[in-house]
Parts: C-alpha cells; structure tokens; sequence
C-alpha cells in the first residue's frame, strides 16, 4: 500500500510539477545559467565537456548527438536519467515525503516507469483530445473572466495567471478535481498550489520559500491522492490519468503493487506585425472581439487546426524560450557518441535552448520569425545542408581533450575529422530534430498533445479578448531580457506584469 501511494504520489507530482517545475542543478546558481548555455555552445561547439564542480559533464547542443543521447528506446540501459541528488531530488523531495522518484525522474531501468509511463500515456489519445479542448476551453473562459474583472489599470502578472489555468486543465483533465485557481485567482487551494509552484521556482536561492512551498505542495498532493482512492474502481468510460493510474497493473496482472505561456504572449504583444497577423486570422474566423463584434462566437475544437499562423506563433516562442531549457542525463557504461568516447558516469545536459538558438542551425537564430515555422519541416535539421552536419575533432576520448574554458579549447565542430560511428551515420539519414522542446525519445514528455492542446486554446481565448501592453515597472524590452531566469523552468524573475485591455472596449490597432 504504501508504495502504492508512492507511486501516485510520484505520478501526480510528475503530471503537476512537468507544468512549471524541472530539474535545476543546484551548482548552476546564476539566474540567466541558459544564456550562458548558449554562450558556451557558440564558442565550444555542439558538444564540449566541462566540469561543475565534482560532476563530469558533457554539454550537447547538436541535434543529431542531442538525438542519439535522447533515442534511448533501444538502449535504455546506456544512457539513463541520473539518480544523483543534484538533479532531481529538490524536486522529488518538493512533492512527496520521503521523497519519491517521479514519472520525470525514475530511471528507465525501474520496472515501474513502463509501466505507468504506458498506463498513464491512454490519457492522452488522440480521442481524448477533444475532451483536452473542451477543458482548456472552459478553463481559458475562466481565465478571461477573472482577468477581465481585474481591470486594465493595474498590471496582472500574466505568468502567474496563465499557470493558474494550466493546474485547472490539469487538475479536471488528470484527475476530474476542479481546483479553481482560474475562478479566483489569488484565493482557494488551487491559487496557493500555483503560488507554491511559483515559489518552488525560488527554490534554489531561498530555503525558506522552498520550505513553505514544499509544505503547501505536499498537503495538496496527499489529499489529492486520497481523493483518487476514495473514489474506487474508476468507470469504464472515465479518461483521465487517475483512472488509467487506477486500472494499471503489472505484468503478472497485479495492481501496481506496493510501491506555460508567458513568453508566446510577451512575443507576440512585442512584434506589432506579428500580432496583426493573428489578430487577422482570429477575425478570419469570427473569433475576435472589438467594439463592433463584443461577444465573437466561442472557440471550436475544429478552429484549432485553422489557426496556423497562431501555431507558427507558438512553435517559434518555444525555439527561443523553451519552457525546459536544458534535460539530464548519465553514462550508464563508456560509450561513443559522436565519435567521442565518454566514460560510464559521466553526465549528459542536453541543452535545447542552445540547440535552439545556434546560428550553425538556424537563420537568423535571435530573431523571432514565426513565419519560418510555414514550411512544414522546420522543426528538423536540413539534409541537404553540409553545415548541419556534426563533425567531430580532437582525440577520441572527450575527456582526453583540452577543456573548454581553460583558453585551450579543442573540441570543436568546426574542421572536418571524420570519425567512423555507425549510428551517427544512420542517423544522417533520418530526419533529426533541431526543435525538441518537450524532448525526445522514449523520455518524451507525455502530456505534450495536452499541452499543444491547452497553449493554443488559452492563447486564441486571451489574445482575441485582450490586447496586452507591458507595464512600465517591467523595463521595457531589456528589462524583460534582464529578468529571464532559469530556475527549474524558464520565466521572469518576478512575473510578467502585462496590463490586458479589453479589445471590446477598443479598436484593434
Ligand atoms: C508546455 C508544456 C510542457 C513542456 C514544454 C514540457 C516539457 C517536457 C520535457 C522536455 C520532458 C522531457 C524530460 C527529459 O527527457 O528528461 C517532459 C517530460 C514529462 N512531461 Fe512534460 N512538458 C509540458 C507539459 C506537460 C504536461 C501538461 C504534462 C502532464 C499533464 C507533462 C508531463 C510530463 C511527464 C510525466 C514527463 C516524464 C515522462 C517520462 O520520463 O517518461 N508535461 N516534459
């Protein structure tokens, strides 16, 4: 029983945190950590070790090395999640006592995240996709509401707010409790559980946040946990995670036994030409509002695939500002990749945001240009360019090589050593994703179509509702750059204070 509840625990703490916690490594103590990622990735190349503190890392932000340390579905057993407590444990502690591996965190090789991956990811078909949309739609309805009798006046800190819904979707989609976070939103259980998340995002410089917040989440899970069970068998025709969590069972047929949005929002409300353009499409389809049209009709789940420049809008926010900046990883044995011999125990940080950003990968890699996102194979590596190719130099044995960072920096990628790897070689045929911000492989994130689902809905709810203008206290563009911080996700510092006008009231312009 109670590794039952350990594994609950451990699954909706997973489900929840995925939304606005991740891993952070305690050693990584600068706000702006990402940015020196991509700094680091410019100079070293797409694959350079270095050292934090006692750890041996190799950071990677090529896509095809991203891909071959990230497709582990063959070999699990080589390249794991690490079980170190730097990585995951602020996290797992933050949600369950004793502390429990999560979804996120388990290894591939504990029997038990097949087995739940595979029970828990029926949730998310595409069938129940449809009852994804009308959640996130009646959230997004919410949201507006409450958002709309907060007034233009004052600035709304449009992070915290778009968290709030996204824990709503959760909480009704996962496990039909309605936390109402988005009804009120900043009274009620579910209000203060996205205020601890937000607070849990503080985690690595203030203990004594981290403390209450972890308090706070804790109870929060533990009643949630007891609500599931109280309700018993789930009914045939009940979809969500608790209920597929309910019916898994193990492989001799045993229940299980003992055991955000801010930046697509800034984005768009910062390039005018850009939100023309979706304003265009929205009123394309009589979904937005003005003084003319008030009440435009509401969003259908068939409207989603017609928004496409809305999604250009999305995809290209999630290159620049990947919610996950970077994922973890271990040499679980020596291994080659790309060419390079890295020893059992050494410590992979895929980086996406610097895979992301490169300029070896990506045209005008700084600039925000959804319209790049038209051409349907964006999202991966272009075959017939040379340059996309990693080329790997130096000795074999990466930590043979010079380090970066010591002025004799040899692993680089940019002279043309061929190094015979089989699998790399393999993959050169394949498409490779340069785009990959809910990861990859047999780890992918498995609320992604929730996720694709919710970011779309929520942003056509609020974007046709309200026109948003940066509040002055935010510095301005540079203010926002300056504010970016990577503590377990990606957000600013102190929020998003956006004042949100009602479009009703005012002409589109
Ligand atoms: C914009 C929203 C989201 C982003 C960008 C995101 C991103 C990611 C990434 C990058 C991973 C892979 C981590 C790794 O390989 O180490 C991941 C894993 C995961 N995500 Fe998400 N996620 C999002 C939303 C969600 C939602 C809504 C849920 C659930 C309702 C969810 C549940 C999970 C779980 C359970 C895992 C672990 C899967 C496993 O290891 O088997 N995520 N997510």
């Amino acid at each position: 029983m109670v590794m039952q509840i350990m594994v609950m625990q451990s699954v909706i703490q997973a489900l929840i945190v995925s939304v606005a916690l991740y891993a952070a490594i305690k050693d990584l103590t600068r706000k702006d950590t990402h940015k020196c990622g991509i700094e680091h990735a410019a100079k070293h190349g797409g694959i350079y070790f270095t050292q934090i503190v006692h750890l041996n890392v190799v950071v990677i932000s090529d896509p095809h090395l991203a891909a071959e340390v990230l497709d582990r579905t063959k070999t699990p057993h080589m390249i794991d999640k690490p079980t170190e407590p730097q990585f995951y444990k602020m996290m797992d502690e933050g949600t369950a006592d004793p502390p429990t591996p999560s979804l996120i965190s388990t290894t591939n090789a504990d029997p038990y995240w097949k087995i739940v991956r595979k029970g828990t990811s029926r949730a998310f078909t595409v069938n129940n996709l449809r009852a994804a949309f009308e959640v996130s739609r009646n959230m997004s309805k919410r949201l507006v509401t409450a958002v709309k009798a907060y007034g233009a006046a004052k600035p709304l800190d449009l992070d915290a707010v778009v968290q709030n819904q996204a824990f709503d979707v959760i909480g009704e989609f996962g496990f039909s409790k309605d936390y109402e976070a988005t009804k009120d939103l900043w009274k009620g259980s579910g209000a203060k559980a996205c205020m601890a998340l937000k607070n849990g995002r503080m985690l690595a410089y203030q203990a004594e946040k981290h403390q209450q917040s972890k308090v706070s989440l804790l109870s929060i899970f533990k009643d949630l946990l007891q609500e599931v069970q109280a309700r018993g068998s789930p009914a045939e025709e009940d979809n969500s995670i608790a209920a597929h969590l309910m019916r898994t069972r193990d492989d001799k047929g045993q229940p299980i036994p003992d055991v955000r949005i801010w930046s697509e929002m800034y984005l768009i409300s910062q390039h005018s030409e850009v939100e023309a353009k979706v304003l265009a499409e929205l009123e394309s389809l009589q979904l937005l509002a003005s003084p003319q049209l008030p009440s435009p009709r509401p969003l259908e789940y068939a409207d989603l695939s017609k928004l496409t420049y809305l999604s250009c809008c999305i995809k290209e926010s999630m290159r620049l500002y990947p919610v996950v900046p970077m994922i973890f990883r271990k040499a679980m044995c020596d291994q080659r990749v790309g060419g390079y011999v890295i020893p059992k125990g050494a410590f992979f940080i895929v980086h996406i945001m610097a895979t992301h950003s490169t300029e070896r990968h990506w045209e005008r890699a700084a600039d925000f240009l959804p319209e790049r996102w038209l051409d349907p194979n964006c999202e991966y590596v272009r075959p017939v360019d040379p340059k996309s190719r990693y080329v790997p130099t130096g000795p074999a044995d990466i930590f043979a090589a010079d380090k970066p960072g010591n002025g004799k920096t040899t692993v680089n990628s940019s002279n043309g050593h061929i190094v015979a790897d089989s699998r790399a070689a393999h993959r050169q045929e394949h498409k490779v994703k340069r785009w990959f911000p809910y990861g990859e492989g047999n780890r992918q994130c498995i609320g992604m179509p929730l996720a694709r689902v919710n970011l779309q809905a929520s942003i056509a709810s609020l974007l046709s509702t309200f026109r948003f203008k940066l509040a002055d206290e935010m510095g301005g563009v540079e203010g926002v750059r300056m504010s970016e911080c990577y503590n377990i996700t990606l957000a600013p510092e102190k929020g998003l204070m956006m004042h949100c006008i009602p479009r009703a009231n005012h002409a589109n312009t």
